[in-house]
């Protein structure tokens, strides 16, 4: 049966939403039999991933030339990543003024800060007249063999990473389905499962590409293996 077929036996199927993939495996062995009978899925407690390429290409070659160059003369930074094993630089534990060291940054953040708002009316969230605020904000330089082993962020509402360098080759960020732990007895996912039932989904990253998504939702940076620095900067909103 194809979904032409479907769409020929059952005109409601139509007006269900459902893409048609899901609308395939519902009446497979269904529809054919029982042609008015309806079924429906509806799509619950939905994880929301926000994506954006921002049209400033001076921009970016700016960031990350100040990326490159404030690792250099930030000592601290350097003896943090070497003592917590970051293969590259992060200036996370560091350096809390990044917009007012590179005026790079503070022209980043007014785009985040645009962004963020869009995502948070898109999640409705109930703000009043507050708007969600930088917290913090820190820049990546990833070298071929880092890892950011799978965590999330505490006390913010929303987080994200904007990436400024990405060499071929360079890390996805693999995002895990936040029910993973209650999900019990629940077979594992096909491995050509819809994106939306997928236990793991790795985004991969482009340069000027911004990524945004709820603070509690657990992420990683697996085994960069590009040669070249993957040079990003993450940032919370509170
Ligand atoms: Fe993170």
């Amino acid at each position: 049966m194809t979904v032409s077929d479907i769409g020929a036996n059952c005109a409601n199927w139509a007006k269900t939403g459902l893409n048609p993939r899901t609308r395939l495996a519902l009446t497979r062995g269904l529809c054919a039999r029982y042609p008015c009978i309806m079924a429906s899925i509806e799509t619950l407690f939905a994880t929301k991933l926000y994506r954006a390429v921002l049209n400033a290409r001076r921009l970016n070659d700016e960031l990350e030339q100040a990326c490159r160059e404030i690792p250099r003369e930030d000592r601290a930074g350097q003896a943090w990543s070497r003592k917590h094993g970051y293969r590259g630089y992060t200036s996370y534990a560091s350096l809390a003024d990044l917009p007012e060291r590179a005026p790079a940054f503070a022209d980043l953040v007014k785009h985040l800060d645009s962004h963020v708002a869009a995502f948070a009316r898109a999640l409705d969230f109930d703000l009043g007249a507050r708007a969600l605020k930088l917290d913090s904000l820190w820049l990546n330089v990833m070298k071929s063999g880092g890892v950011h082993t799978a965590h999330i962020h505490p006390k913010s509402v929303i987080s994200g990473t904007y990436y400024v360098t990405v060499p071929p080759g360079a890390s996805a960020l693999k995002l895990e389905d936040p029910r993973l732990g209650l999900m019990m007895a629940a077979p594992r996912r096909k491995t050509r499962a819809a994106r939306e039932n997928q236990t793991f989904v790795y985004v991969e990253p482009k340069p000027r590409t911004l990524l945004l998504w709820e603070s509690w939702l657990r992420h990683e940076v697996p085994l960069n293996r590009a040669r070249g620095e993957r040079i990003s900067v993450s940032f919370n909103y509170a």
